[in-house]
């Protein structure tokens, strides 16, 4: 239902869910991909596709746009009060390579939704409302993950991020510039009163619960790394067994190991390998060099400490015994988040509100909230998906909850900004 009343009491305002649905799906052609996901990597042609899209509706929804040097997208709906700090939601447009039409879009949309709903209704904030759009959440194509709100919370250089290669060593600069989003507004200098994130949970905790909303009180921490294995090139036939030096071995029984320190600290530890080049990757060629990536996840700091020094200890007593040499190289860390109780409280009013069933959680996954927490208060709302399933092109979530989240989203910004 979308209430466009000048009178209407603004506890009984409400977004519009087909609306939304629609800029959702509109949004997932821009990748779309055979099985129903979408392929939208950071700073490609698709990413610029995405962006131009959206920020074509957030003009249409009457904002001012700025672009800032890492690539995040603010779009502002002026308050009464002009000077104040602004009230943000956003997410991400970028996917993962074989991702869903959800994780990031929604929201952004989300927060589209919102801008459209106070328009409709006519409604003037006292604190102006903003939605934003940050580069590379992914950190897929390029690491760091949450690379533009990273920068904004000051967690990594600006010189740092552009710095970054892909698999092709193209620049995160040079390809920020190509697709033409490479703007002049400064990042971080940016006041922000509060930032709340909708996203679906990405996890079977709501649906196998019955719950509509997931008021997420924080996340998970994490430390991702790079791990090189080196071995020695030689051929698959005259090379005598014991005489190999096989970097494939030496990452085969880290992956292992990588799996028993994260069972070790089940069900809170999580740890995977996603990613692996093997090179030369010839079937009859004795491989000389294996890089992998590692993702460690806890809720406890000092697990994560310790999981780090397994994991090293591990690789070098695996090196030692296949007499291989393996670098173990920490890329991205960031501890355990927890968000703010104000944020978080005005996420649950808002949900009981507008009576949806609702429980606190812990998200396993990163977002751009992770950072903007350090720089403001903030907090998240999340909505099922199916059977728990994301970064996965089946992911998937239902329209009455992806409108019931955007309701959520409305009402705990509506409280935040206040109306004129
Ligand atoms: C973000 O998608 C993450 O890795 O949690
Ligand atoms: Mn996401
Ligand atoms: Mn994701």
């Amino acid at each position: 239902m979308n209430t466009t009343s000048r009178d209407a009491p603004l506890a009984s305002v409400r977004v519009d869910g087909s609306r939304l649905w629609q800029s959702l799906m509109d949004l997932a052609q821009i990748g779309a991909t055979p099985k129903g996901g979408v392929r939208r990597l950071a700073l490609t042609d698709l990413d610029r596709q995405g962006r131009d899209l959206v920020v074509g509706w957030l003009r249409d929804a009457g904002t001012a746009v700025e672009i800032d040097g890492a690539g995040n997208i603010f779009a502002v709906r002026r308050g009464r009060d002009a000077k104040a700090a602004v009230v943000y939601t956003g997410s991400h447009v970028d996917s993962q390579p074989s991702g869903g039409k959800f994780d990031g879009p929604y929201g952004v949309l989300a927060g589209l939704e919102v801008l459209r709903t106070l328009n409709d209704a006519h409604l003037e904030t006292t604190k102006p409302v903003g939605v934003a759009i940050w580069t590379n959440e992914e950190g897929t194509r390029f690491i760091p993950t949450m690379g533009g709100s990273g920068v904004f919370a000051k967690v990594h250089t600006l010189d740092y991020l552009l710095a970054q290669r892909d698999i092709d060593g193209v620049s995160f600069g040079e390809a920020l510039r190509t697709i033409g989003y490479a703007g002049s507004a400064p990042v971080g200098e940016r006041p922000v009163d509060a930032y709340f994130e909708a996203h679906i949970e990405q996890g079977p905790i709501l649906e196998a619960e019955d719950k509509v909303i997931g008021v997420v009180t924080g996340a998970l921490g994490q430390r991702w790394y790079d791990c090189a294995w080196t071995g020695q090139d030689a051929h698959a036939g005259p090379t005598p067994m014991e005489a190999r030096h096989d970097a494939l071995r030496g990452a085969a029984r880290m992956v292992e190991t990588v799996n028993a320190i994260a069972l070790a600290r089940a069900p809170d530890g999580r740890a995977t390998v996603g990613f692996m080049q093997v090179k030369p990757n010839s079937r009859n060629v004795i491989p000389g060099q294996v890089a992998m990536s590692i993702d460690c996840r806890h809720p406890d700091d000092a697990a994560l400490e310790a999981m780090d020094r397994e994991l090293r200890d591990a690789a070098a007593r695996i090196a030692r015994e296949l007499k291989l040499e393996c670098e173990v190289r920490l890329v991205v860390a960031f501890p355990a988040s927890h968000f703010n109780p104000e944020c978080v409280s005005s996420v649950q009013r808002a949900a009981e509100m507008l009576g949806l069933s609702n429980r606190r959680i812990v998200s396993g996954a990163a977002h751009d909230a992770v950072y903007l927490s350090r720089v403001a208060p903030t907090s998240m709302i999340f909505v099922p998906c199916k059977d728990g399933i994301s970064h996965n092109e089946l992911e998937e979530a239902r329209p009455e909850h992806v409108e019931a989240g955007a309701n959520v989203l409305l009402h705990a910004v509506l409280a935040r900004a206040g109306v004129a």
